[in-house]
């Protein structure tokens, strides 16, 4: 039952940061999840304008919506995850000056109650490596039924090309259950289910803490060893 698991971990939830080499990266999980958003900013320049409508998938305690909003961004934000801890943690984070609390709603294992189509842009940042390899067809389904023709869908997940992950991974109690996957896997899935052009960049080659060194990461993102990979699909 993975929302009891995650509702265990809800409060305090901190991305895996008792773990002491992830500390050494960087001193708290924002850090970590502001170099995807920075990433995702970067490609969505509409997202600062307030009108597309957001999806993060397996939200967890919303702190990607949360940073993002406190980037800049402002969407209609919305976020689904199969843990009611979790949610009831994202409500709690959020900030009232990030603009209104975002829609959250319960998934039933990989399905959501959106209508099709719903979303302009989709997230799915450090989910899959938790959801069995059987059942990440469903959700790649799922993704591809809410999202708009045109709409984009980000996938974040950790890179097991990288050693340094696989180690840190091996080692972090919210992961003890993680089945890692490459962004090859990702593309697959995606494209078994739906019709979509896609591109790979790979982030986090200097630790977060060491932001000011982000245009060493910007020049490396073709390169498939960085901690973190992102496939963008444009749904056609
Ligand atoms: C490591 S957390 C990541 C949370 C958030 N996306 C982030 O980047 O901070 C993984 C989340 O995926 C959620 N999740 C959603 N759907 C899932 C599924 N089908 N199987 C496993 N976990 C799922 C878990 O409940 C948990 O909140």
């Amino acid at each position: 039952m993975i929302g009891a698991e995650f509702d265990r971990h809800a409060s305090g939830y901190d991305g895996g940061l008792d773990n002491p080499i992830k500390r050494l990266m960087g001193s708290s999980a924002d850090q970590f999840i502001a170099v995807k958003a920075r990433w995702l900013l970067r490609r969505e320049k509409a997202l600062r304008g307030g009108t597309l409508a957001l999806l993060d998938y397996g939200c967890g305690a919303g702190d990607l919506m949360r940073v993002l909003a406190g980037l800049g961004a402002r969407a209609a934000f919305t976020g689904c995850d199969v843990s009611q801890g979790m949610l009831a943690e994202a409500a709690k984070r959020w900030p009232e000056q990030a603009g209104p609390l975002p829609q959250l709603e319960m998934q039933d294992g990989a399905r959501t109650p959106f209508a099709d189509g719903q979303f302009d842009v989709a997230v799915i940042s450090a989910v899959l490596h938790h959801v069995p390899p059987s059942e990440r067809p469903a959700v790649y389904r799922e993704l591809g039924r809410v999202l708009k023709p045109g709409g984009r869908l980000y996938v974040f997940e950790h890179n097991p090309r990288n050693p340094l992950v696989r180690h840190v991974i091996a080692r972090t109690p919210i992961d003890a259950n993680a089945i890692l996957l490459d962004a090859r896997e990702v593309r697959h899935g995606l494209l078994d289910c739906a019709r979509y052009d896609l591109e790979t960049d790979y982030l986090m080659f200097m630790p977060p803490a060491l932001g000011f060194l982000g245009g060493i990461d910007r020049a490396l993102a073709w390169l498939p060893l960085g901690a973190q990979y992102a496939v963008a699909a444009r749904k056609l």
